[in-house]
């Protein structure tokens, strides 16, 4: 539980965490390649120490370093089959991404294993993979197309598959199984979706080839590579909101990876009349990356649907919070992916603004808030979601009242450093 009061100032300049999916796939990829890497930046997050905790399990060779705040991995690998069958069940936490980019390894690896995690994971959506895993040949024995995830050893043939929702974890899932099957895949998703997973493979010399929604992947040995990972965005959001709307906001945030299919945010508010300036901008990592000034702005209303949701997908609860204060009304839609999030996403905001008496409508797919309101605080719960927390940790900087959230510890999923970064840029800097 914490208990949060307005500030009067809101500034500074931050390094963001690293980007928690640049992480997981850093770690996940370089285990199944042939050689040795170093990854500087990996994320202390939660999810992504799930990721390596489960890699271990497989007896991936990683030697962790701590550094203050991230880890430096040196991994080492002897490719596709490198892995071993694991002593006991695999147990990925809270992590979507650990569960769904690791079975498309497990599909094909040459053992049996049970991959699952906590009470929100193992009720997470699972059929979305399990379906073409097993159109690929893979034996799965599921709870209900929940985890747990049970894999016997099974050979896998490449498919042709229409993805019906536009989800990176699916599409890697197939993609990382293609590698260790016996011929290609040729995904087709509805929409674009976050492509670190794409990037990675092709500087570790994979056969894949990208044609707007359509990828094809062939299978085969890839390469070890370095990586240093960037700032995660979806981190970054939750001060370049809390910058738009506190009227003493002035920030820089450092090193962000700026990745198109992952900026819908910054399309959004500068839409809305955000002032967003990025600068510095550079490639780390076959990644580009940017420094982002953000200093308080009137906002408006805006209409949210369609392609950009993908590119958003994470950023929509902080969105809600910038909706709250800005002129005339916010309307999502297309957006029933944040139901099956860590927590119904849609229902947890929804939630918040009832009990903040915010004016609102919730849909299947999405909500309109009606905007020109302001933030009473109240006491909260976090529905254990760590972008829920943050989320509505943003809104105490200008609300009138004391706001207490409970289960707050949870914003350690992706942010370790969170509080204490709310605390420094809270100071008159
Ligand atoms: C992620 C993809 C997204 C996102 C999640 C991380 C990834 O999920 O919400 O936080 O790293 O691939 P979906 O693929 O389910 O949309």
């Amino acid at each position: 539980m914490i208990k949060l009061f307005s500030s009067l100032s809101f500034s500074g300049e931050l390094e963001v965490p690293s980007d928690k999916s640049i992480s997981h796939r850093s770690a996940l990829l370089n285990s199944i390649a042939n050689g040795k890497s170093k990854i500087l930046n990996y994320s202390n997050g939660e999810d992504c120490l799930s990721t390596l905790g489960v890699l271990k399990e497989l007896g991936a060779n990683i030697n962790l370093i701590p550094k203050e705040n991230s880890y430096e991995l040196d991994i080492e690998s002897k490719g596709l089959n490198s892995l071993i069958e694991p002593k006991k069940d695999l147990y990925a936490g809270n992590s979507g991404t650990t569960t769904r980019l690791l079975s498309g390894i497990l599909a094909f690896s040459n053992f049996n294993s049970v991959l699952s995690g906590d009470n929100s994971l193992n009720s997470r959506p699972m059929k979305r993979i399990i379906d073409p895993l097993r159109m690929m040949g893979a034996e799965i024995k599921s709870n209900n197309d929940c985890a747990p995830l049970e894999f016997r050893k099974s050979n896998l043939n490449g498919i042709k598959y229409n993805m019906d929702v536009a989800s990176a974890q699916v599409k890697s899932c197939i993609i990382l199984a293609t590698l260790g099957a016996n011929s290609k895949s040729i995904i087709t998703q509805p929409a674009l979706s976050r492509d670190h997973t794409e990037r990675m493979l092709i500087s570790m010399g994979a056969d894949i080839k990208i044609d707007t929604n359509e990828i094809t992947i062939s299978p085969g040995e890839i390469n070890s590579i370095d990586i240093e990972v960037p700032g995660d965005i979806s981190s970054a959001a939750f001060w370049i909101v809390a910058a738009l709307i506190h009227p003493k906001g002035n920030i820089v945030l450092k090193n962000v990876c700026i990745n198109p299919l992952r900026t819908g945010i910054l399309d959004v508010l500068i839409k809305m009349g955000g002032r967003i300036e990025i600068f510095n901008k550079r490639d780390v990592a076959n990644e580009p990356v940017a420094d982002i000034k953000v200093v308080h702005s009137e906002l408006n209303g805006i209409q949210i649907d369609g392609d950009i949701i993908p590119k958003l997908i994470d950023e929509i609860p902080i969105i809600i919070i910038a909706s709250v204060v800005a002129k005339g009304p916010t309307i999502i839609k297309d957006a029933s992916e944040l139901r099956v999030k860590e927590t119904d996403r849609l229902f947890a905001m929804a939630e918040f603004l009832k009990s903040s008496n915010i004016k609102h409508n919730l849909f299947n797919d999405g909500i309109e808030i009606l905007g020109d309101s302001d933030f009473s605080g109240g006491n909260f719960d976090s529905f254990n979601d760590h972008r829920i927390a943050m989320s509505i940790a943003i809104s105490s900087l200008i609300s009138d009242q004391e706001t207490i959230i409970n289960n707050s510890d949870v914003a350690a999923v992706s942010y370790k450093q969170f509080w204490d970064h709310l605390e420094i840029l809270k100071l008159d800097n």
